[in-house]
């Protein structure tokens, strides 16, 4: 590169930049063009190397309520989107998976013996049998509520919530199309064989079933997405029954990093 087109290049950097030759401090060395662009070029090698990991693992996602309560929505796709991503893809009332997210290793939640209905992503049924073998020692017998759902299940779900309560109230606890945890075939709503619905108790999470999975899932790789008390963070109501599966390693870690998984999986990035 010639001496001209340094000087070219160097007249294109900010003046707040460039006067740093005029500070007493500045060595003599910076006063030529090329030993000025080679200072601003590692400046900007090592703030890219130093400050945007930083970044990327610190703060936390935007805001999914008002102060007034209410929901914020956004139809915003997330980042991590691919089929080997599920243990990554961050979903909530902003960011969401295309309605063309179908995963095709599905595979009936009866092939891991547990009881009740759908259709869970083949990489969770070993951990799956074993929740259900676990929970059945200690005399209970987990029954799934609602596993995975489409994109187009999903809608018409919400727009029964929409119906029975109004819209401003079923985005509280029902995720629109795209936004569910449910796409993803990773998650399971739970109750117990011979109960009811796990949403028609006042507190499931109360019930046998629903403390001990709170107590005991995490350890066979199933977090629950939405605890109580956080609803100004995940942007839905607490939900005892809803647990998404990470595998028994990443459980383990979003159990001790002491965030809600939606605080977890947005400073994993
Ligand atoms: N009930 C949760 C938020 C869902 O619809 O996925
Ligand atoms: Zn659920």
């Amino acid at each position: 590169m010639s001496d001209e087109a340094v000087r070219g290049l160097v007249r294109l950097v900010p003046s707040w930049i460039v006067c740093l030759d005029n500070h007493p401090r500045s060595s003599r060395a910076m006063r030529t063009p090329i030993s000025r662009l080679s200072f601003i070029l590692t400046t900007a090698l090592a703030a890219s190397v130093f400050v945007s990991p930083v970044v990327a693992n610190t703060g936390s996602p935007p805001a999914v309520r008002t102060s007034s309560g209410a929901v914020i929505v956004k139809d915003i796709l997330t980042e991590h989107r691919s089929y080997s991503h599920w243990h990554l893809s961050l979903l909530d009332p902003i960011f969401m998976v295309p309605s063309t997210y179908a995963p095709g290793d599905l595979s009936w939640v009866g092939n891991a013996g547990i009881a009740g209905s759908g259709y869970v992503r083949k990489l969770a049924l070993a951990d799956l049998r074993a929740l259900d073998q676990a929970a059945r020692a200690a005399g209970i017998r987990l029954r799934v509520v609602s596993a995975y759902r489409s994109y187009s299940s999903q809608k018409a779900v919400f727009n029964a919530w929409v119906e029975k309560s109004g819209y401003a109230s079923a985005v509280r606890y029902s995720a629109r199309p795209g936004h569910s945890e449910h796409q993803l075939g990773t998650t399971l709503d739970f109750s117990f064989v011979g109960g009811a619905d796990p949403w028609k108790y006042s507190d499931f999470g109360s019930t046998r079933a629903g403390a001990w999975l709170k107590a005991n899932a995490w350890k066979y790789g199933w977090v629950m997405s939405y605890p109580k008390g956080a609803e100004h963070l995940t942007g839905y109501i607490y939900e005892p029954w809803h647990y998404r599966y990470f595998g028994r390693s990443l459980a383990y870690q979003q159990r001790v990093s002491g965030l809600v998984p939606r605080y977890w999986l947005w400073r994993r990035g």
